[in-house]
């Protein structure tokens, strides 16, 4: 039984027409940020429904997923008359369908929200399964719950006017998607070719990843076991996600995860015999497309300070990892040594040719 509607639409106003036809409430709250009010909201608003809606406002950047911004919605919704029974639309990338999820899901012990993600990331990953949150305390997503919107509306004509390097880091997440899933899925990822996009692929492709992942998160929806399987490549990706941040480089989060994809691949290929040929193809789909992270070994001791502080440890300084023996074949909770894990940035240097 799915926990939330996954609609696929050709054009986004008719669709979420027919979605609030189903979905009955007092009023409609729509939460976005200045850059998909400027290009997106405008194809929602053609539908007569929406025109009325409340729409609240938050600058666009991650910036904005703290708890300033959180309070600043629960006032907007408390002094414009929500009830329990009205219906926020969450409508943006990552950051505003976790902003918003949990800002619905919280407010009046919570109200009915409805994700239109509008960048890949979004689409493939954040607004699927269900996981809100803010950061907190500089941690990233520290604070959230998991409960899913009753619907997620995918219009992948979006992704038209997103910029390449989104469109590539989104695309990470769909790489990690079909390398849990199976070959056949992997070889289709790498048949995209990014300097002539044909959207009418990549929407296919698109599709297929969603239904990757709703599966997963069907099946485990508090992430006790199989859900573990989407934190490939995320345990070493969070940590050059951080240190970019610390070395004032920001590496998008799709970027990041690309790259700690190469280098638990390597571990998978070491410690579960995953095969070495598709572990090189993987890293040169990598390499040739997210390009350079450039480190040195000077830079493996706070990698690795940052790995153990990575909140899916559950035992005191003993990094989680969860890798394959062969594309679709899950190893979880894989405890992985220092040494080793040094020896998976050696492999990332000596392939991104440093
Ligand atoms: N982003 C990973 C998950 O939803 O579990």
């Amino acid at each position: 039984m799915s926990q939330q509607r996954l609609v696929f639409c050709s054009t986004i106003a008719d669709s979420i027409v027919a979605e609030l036809e189903n979905k009955p409430s007092t009023s409609i709250f729509i939460l976005t940020d200045s850059q998909s009010k400027t290009f997106c909201l405008p194809l929602l608003q053609q539908s007569e429904t929406l025109k009325n809606a409340h729409v609240i406002e938050v600058p666009a950047g991650d910036g904005s997923k703290d708890v300033n911004t959180l309070v600043s919605i629960w006032q907007y919704l408390s002094e414009n008359g929500a009830t329990r029974k009205s219906l926020m639309i969450n409508l943006g990338g990552g950051m505003i369908t976790d902003l918003g999820g949990f800002a619905a899901s919280t407010f009046k012990r919570g109200m009915n929200y409805v994700n239109v993600p509008t960048t890949l990331l979004a689409m493939v990953d954040a607004a699927v399964g269900g996981k809100t949150g803010i950061n907190f305390n500089g941690l990233k997503n520290e604070v959230g719950v998991i409960n899913p919107a009753k619907s997620v509306l995918i219009d992948t004509n979006f992704l038209r006017t997103l910029d390449m390097q989104n469109l590539l880091s989104g695309y990470a997440e769909m790489i990690k998607h079909a390398l849990i899933s199976s070959e056949s899925e992997l070889k289709n990822i790498f048949e995209l070719d990014f300097a002539q996009l044909d959207y009418e692929k990549l929407n296919q492709l698109v599709q297929s990843s969603i239904y990757i992942k709703e599966a997963i998160v069907t099946e485990d929806p508090q992430e006790e076991g199989v859900r573990k399987a989407l934190n490939l490549g995320h345990t070493i990706g969070h940590a050059f996600e951080s240190y970019s941040y610390q070395m004032n480089k920001p590496a998008l989060h799709g970027y990041a995860v690309a790259w700690g994809l190469m280098c638990e691949l390597f571990l998978s290929y070491k410690k579960l015999g995953f095969p070495k040929e598709t572990l090189i193809k993987v890293a040169r789909f990598v390499k040739e497309n997210y390009g350079h992270f450039y480190i040195s070994c000077d830079d493996y001791d706070a990698l690795y300070e940052l790995m153990l502080h990575d909140k899916k440890n559950t035992i005191a300084n003993c990094i989680n990892f969860s890798l394959l023996s062969n594309v679709g074949v899950l190893s979880l909770n894989q405890h992985i040594d220092k040494e080793t894990i040094f020896e998976s940035l050696d492999f990332f240097q000596e392939m991104m040719g440093m």
